[in-house]
């Protein structure tokens, strides 16, 4: 049998625009994220705000235009106007989420300030948990009114006399799942999030909401509570919210290189659940997906139950401070590519998270090093590459028998047209961990295009992982792809992550 893969790449095989948004990232109050990661006013390259430099460095390599805030879990118990005013005047609280001791040194003026000088957009979320309308309408005007109330005046008592024009709220986090503060029924928080959006867009009709989809796709009651939301908020609200973490506890790296059709499946359904809705309210306004918070997660996990349970509170303890191999990298390359795959439906996305807990970049603590996880490097090629139309490749590739996802395609791939640049880039990963894949694209409507580059990631060790000291796992330039009679050919080593890059010869 012929074992290659073969593609059909067509420039009117289009699914939509990319929208830049797909590379956001995520920032919560949690473990080092903020403290110790982005903000460490002793180290020797933190600026007069005492943010790291290294740090603000690499997420501008990165390109990430917005980054939500501030959790996750945190917001749930968040006071907002405890982390705002003169920071030794701040309150220290009790934070419930992640059992800290929450400073509120860094808050909603600062992390805004951070945010621009990295180049990207704030997406809040409001604390839907503990507090309601009243507080997120207050936030809201905070941020955004222009003055002349009580709170766009205390922003600018503050020192912020522009307002901080936060353009995506987030109404609560995972308020589905048991373990949140203020956890409620999908009845309770579609109302609530229906008449907090509705409060909010009063104040500034230009947000754009996103209202809380269920915290995985295995939650027993997703996708009811996607319907049950929709059906209350629907006039409300822009977007549903998607979250989801994979892992390899197990050890079978074949089926944790297939979680990637999960991922699909989940967006798929709840794409359905949002046309559903519409079509019930007789609506003219399709929901957008935001998901915004994804990513390979296990490492960690049962170190930082037991230190959950058994920890004394203490400010930014270490969590979540998972280590990620080469193999974690490669299931992040399929999942940007299944994000890009559903650009039509999915407008933002969130890496979660950013900075030390479950992240691409890494920081030292004593004036130590920034450094980059292996994660950190898809991230970077799909961001830097991955702008602009996504088209679907029409695939044939032969299978890989995994133990609980069937046989499943040996190789996930989109296409990336980038017009204005006359850019096509291929982005395209073979699973197979035994096998080396040929692959053969043909090109429609790229008649002119030329290879320039190929970039892969490659690794004889799946657990290979990257640290302060060395960067093992990390894109290289590769030889040996090259059009035959019209067709781009490439031999795809097993377990690789490649980025084939074209541009129009003028
Ligand atoms: O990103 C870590 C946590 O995962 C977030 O706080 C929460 O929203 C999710 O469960």
């Amino acid at each position: 049998m012929n074992r290659e893969a073969t593609l059909t790449i067509d420039r009117d095989f289009t699914v939509a625009p990319i929208d830049p948004r797909l590379y956001g990232s995520f920032i919560e109050h949690l473990g080092r994220a903020v403290y110790d990661g982005i903000y460490c006013p002793d180290h020797p390259l933190a600026d007069e705000q005492g943010f790291r430099r290294d740090v603000i460095d690499l997420v501008r390599e990165l390109n990430v235009p917005i980054v939500r805030y501030p959790g996750g879990n945190f917001v749930s118990s968040f006071y907002w106007e405890d982390s705002v005013g003169p920071a030794e005047q701040r309150p220290r609280r009790l934070e419930l989420a992640w059992r800290s001791l929450e400073t509120n040194r860094i808050g909603v003026d600062e992390f805004a300030g951070w945010a621009k000088k990295s180049g990207a957009e704030v997406m809040m979320a409001v604390n839907l948990g503990t507090r309601g309308i009243a507080d997120a309408c207050n936030l809201l005007e905070y941020c955004n009114h222009p003055g002349g109330t009580k709170y766009s005046d205390m922003r600018i008592r503050n020192g912020h006399k522009a307002p901080h024009d936060i353009r995506v709220w987030c109404l609560g986090n995972e308020m589905d799942g048991p373990w949140q503060l203020g956890h409620k029924t999908m009845d309770e928080y579609g109302r609530l999030a229906a008449e907090t959006g509705r409060a909010m867009k009063l104040i500034d009709p230009s947000i754009e909401l996103v209202a809380c989809g269920s915290s995985n796709g295995k939650m027993p009651t997703f996708p009811q509570w996607e319907a049950t939301t929709l059906e209350h908020a629907y006039d409300s609200v822009d977007y549903i919210s998607l979250h989801q973490y994979y892992g390899n506890a197990k050890g079978d790296s074949q089926d944790f290189l297939a979680r990637c059709d999960d991922m699909d499946q989940f967006i798929r359904t709840v794409v359905a659940t949002c046309d559903f809705a519409q079509a019930k309210k007789r609506g003219k306004k399709k929901i957008h997906l935001s998901f915004d918070e994804w990513n390979v997660w296990f490492h960690s996990k049962e170190d930082d139950d037991d230190r959950m349970a058994n920890r004394p509170w203490q400010i930014a303890p270490p969590l979540l401070e998972d280590h990620y191999t080469f193999e974690d990298a490669l299931l992040v390359a399929e999942m940007l590519i299944t994000l890009m795959r559903h650009a039509d439906r999915v407008k933002l996305a969130c890496l979660a998270q950013l900075v030390n807990v479950i992240a691409p970049i890494m920081t030292e603590a004593n004036g130590g090093a920034a450094w980059k996880q292996t994660i950190y490097y898809p991230f970077l090629l799909a961001s830097r590459y991955g702008r602009g139309t996504a088209l679907l490749p029409l695939l044939h590739a032969p299978k890989v028998r995994t133990s609980g996802h069937g046989d499943v395609d040996a190789l996930v791939a989109v296409a990336v047209h980038n017009e204005a640049a006359r850019e096509l880039t291929l982005f395209a990963v073979n699973r197979d961990l035994n096998e080396e894949l040929p692959l053969r694209a043909t090109l429609r409507g790229f008649e002119r295009y030329e290879l320039t580059e190929w970039l892969a990631m490659e690794s004889d060790d799946l657990k290979a992982e990257n640290s302060a000291l060395a960067q093992p796992v990390r894109p290289c330039a590769r030889e040996g792809a090259a059009f035959e009679d019209g067709t781009l050919c490439a031999r795809l080593r097993a377990a690789s992550f490649n980025v084939l890059r074209l541009r129009e010869n003028a």
